[in-house]
């Protein structure tokens, strides 16, 4: 099947002094989704920013919410985020110890489910849960901070991954997090990515719009 060319700009790297201008840049591009990175200083050395903002986000926003949970214990948060307006909650694999049971509540809670894999964790954790996700998400960068660069081991766990679902007709979609650019975006396609996630490539370019489209 034909990769689905889904970006989403991660609001990381958005201006938060001036965050509602980013959102509405975001509304008026042809980017497809908002994608939020939600850190506890826990789970990964950085905080980044909890419901406050999230409301705030989500009440300008006019496209999907992509919520990217880097927390211990995510299970804790599911409702909540829920009624702030997620469309799709990723947890990650290495925070979760009863992960079947996790992706189960966010779906019982009307939201579609993802699963983030960190760096060193292998596709093949994946291979009893792969059925029930709508997404699964790579993280080629170390979760935590935007502005890092592209892990090249990355393309081989698309591969797996795609693999994978194919393996077992899953539906979920790929997406790939961490150092996206023009650069490695059509390889990225062409491995099987889905969804590509990006932060400071967007925010930074002189001309936003321009940016999405080189990632499509
Ligand atoms: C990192 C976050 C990413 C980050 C990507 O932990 O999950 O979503 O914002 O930023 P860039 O595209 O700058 O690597
Ligand atoms: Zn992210």
């Amino acid at each position: 099947m034909m990769s689905k060319k889904i970006v989403a700009p991660s609001i990381l790297s958005a201006d938060f002094s001036a965050l509602k201008n980013d959102i509405e840049k975001v509304n008026a591009s042809d980017a497809d989704w908002f994608h939020i990175d939600v850190m506890d200083g826990v789970f990964v050395p950085n905080i980044s920013f909890g419901f406050p903002v999230l409301k705030a986000i989500k009440q300008y926003a006019t496209k999907p919410l992509d919520v990217h949970l880097m927390i211990e214990k995510p299970a804790r948060y599911i409702d909540a985020f829920a009624k702030a307006g997620t469309t799709l909650l990723t947890v990650h694999y290495e925070a979760c110890t009863h992960l079947h049971r996790t992706i189960q509540q966010i779906k019982a809670a009307g939201m579609q489910a993802g699963v983030a894999l960190n760096p060193h964790t292998p596709v093949s954790v994946l291979e009893a849960i792969i059925s029930d996700l709508d997404l699964v998400l790579i993280m080629s960068v170390n979760p935590g901070f935007g502005g890092q660069s592209f892990i090249e081991n990355s393309y081989k766990k698309i591969t797996d991954l795609k693999a994978l679902i194919q393996k077992t007709a899953s539906k979920a979609l790929i997406e790939v997090d961490g150092g996206v650019t023009n650069k490695n975006a059509a390889l990225l396609h062409q491995k099987g990515a889905d969804v590509l996630v990006s932060g400071s490539y967007l925010f930074k370019a002189p001309d936003f719009n321009e940016a999405v489209l080189r990632l499509k």
